[in-house]
């Protein structure tokens, strides 16, 4: 049988052969401690499977969901964003419903780049990203995040060549997996450098609540700084329920050139019920719209009320989200710190981005797979996400403390 050529690139995936590590340590009877994926062990809030519990006894959501049939998801959808972010979006022309946040970004590639088209990602970045534009038959330029950089990509150092045949770039802010965060400047200066060169900006938005604390840099801006033009000068909010990180849309207010991706899965604890939404200019809107109505028919419509729920409902699921993910931030890194391992304290995301103990000499994977097999604790090698993530391993804070601490004496022992 012979396959497309884009489905050797999908091949090599470390986290296959994690898995595969995992089953073995388990079958030599060590039990695992698994900290490798960024599955939240929380449970949805009630009110939510309430919502979804209802749905499935009414037949009028048994069938087939057409977009006009999403109207009250993509209101509750612009209205949840306008709350945190203070910027109005058009519910019919701005927002579309996703199966997923992974699911968008892995299809809007099919809709911006021709065979040979470069996109733009970070590197360590998130799998799918790559993995959509392989699907789409484009090439990837990656842009290296590095601790001195504070992770964020150096603009100024992507090739001419390559900016001549790239169509779009892709930020992820809060980041998975280095959980760097991205100032309101920095967005600002992405979005001029792609208004430049005629690109389109992607952003992956899915860690929006589970930031920590206060950031500062974008509500100083707006008190502080006047020697922004107008035009760029980002709008906050009134309410209390604002966003402690800033949307890539409050640096393109008029979504000249910006799609930003939210998911479920992480704020509502969500991930397997599989909804999302994009929200931005409503020309990209339409070209996924375009994309995906020769792929699905939308999510469940009882899941989508699921979804209404929780975005318009009760906001103090997060905010328990939030202070449980930060205790257990807290215990892994006195832990960590404890053993004399230096790593730092991270302002958002569920997990740690540590740096290898020298004697593993750069060699992530080979850390995870002996990590696992003698110990039973798994956790990802940076290698996975990227050339750059490589000499890191990632952790997933998805354990109450006491089992993350049990983790940290096995890493002990076995260090
Ligand atoms: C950057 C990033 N994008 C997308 C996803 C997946 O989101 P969803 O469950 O909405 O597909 C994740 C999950 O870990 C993620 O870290």
């Amino acid at each position: 049988m012979q396959f497309a050529k884009r489905l050797q690139t999908l091949q090599s995936n470390v986290f296959a052969d994690m898995d595969r590590a995992k089953a073995v340590a388990r079958s030599a009877g060590r039990q695992i401690i698994d900290l490798s994926l960024g599955s939240s062990d929380l449970p949805a809030q009630a009110h939510v499977i309430e919502a979804i519990a209802q749905s499935l006894h009414d037949q009028s959501t048994h069938g087939y969901l057409l977009f006009h049939g999403t109207q009250a998801f993509r209101q509750a959808a612009a209205q949840w964003y306008e709350q945190k972010f203070g910027i109005s979006v058009d519910p019919e022309t701005e927002v579309l419903p996703l199966i997923g946040s992974q699911e968008g970004t892995a299809h809007l590639p099919l809709a911006l780049l021709d065979p040979g088209d470069f996109a733009l990602l970070l590197d360590p970045g998130y799998p799918s990203h790559a993995g959509g534009v392989y699907l789409a038959s484009g090439q990837i330029y990656p842009m290296p995040l590095l601790a001195e950089n504070n992770f964020l990509p150096v603009l100024a150092d992507i090739p001419a060549a390559v900016l001549a045949q790239s169509r779009m770039m892709v930020l992820s802010y809060p980041h998975n997996p280095t959980a760097a965060i991205a100032p309101l400047s920095f967005f600002q200066e992405a979005v001029a450098f792609c208004q430049q060169h005629n690109l389109v900006l992607v952003h992956d938005f899915p860690y929006v609540d589970l930031v920590f604390e206060e950031t500062g840099d974008w509500r100083k801006k707006v008190h502080g700084d006047n020697s922004l033009p107008a035009s760029l000068s980002p709008r906050v909010p009134a309410s209390s329920s604002r966003s402690l990180v800033p949307s890539i849309l409050q640096a393109d207010p008029d979504k000249s050139v910006s799609i930003e991706f939210f998911t479920l899965s992480k704020s509502y604890n969500m991930g397997g019920f599989r909804i999302g939404y994009a929200i931005g200019n409503a020309q990209l809107i339409n070209a996924l719209r375009q994309v995906k109505a020769a792929v699905d028919f939308n999510q469940y419509r009882g899941i989508l009320n699921g979804a209404i729920a929780a975005l318009t409902g009760p906001q103090a699921g997060v905010k328990d989200s939030v202070a449980t993910f930060r205790k257990r931030r807290d215990a892994f890194i006195n832990a960590l710190h404890q053993i004399g391992w230096q790593v730092p304290t991270p302002k958002a995301t569920m997990y740690i981005w540590a740096k290898l103990p020298a004697q593993w000499n750069q060699n992530s994977i080979e850390f995870c797979t002996q990590l696992v097999k003698q110990t039973g604790v798994a956790a990802s090698p940076g290698a996975g996400f990227g050339k750059s993530g490589e000499g890191y391993v990632r952790f997933a804070l998805v354990h109450e403390p006491p089992l993350l601490e049990a983790a940290v004496r096995r890493i002990a022992e076995f260090l």
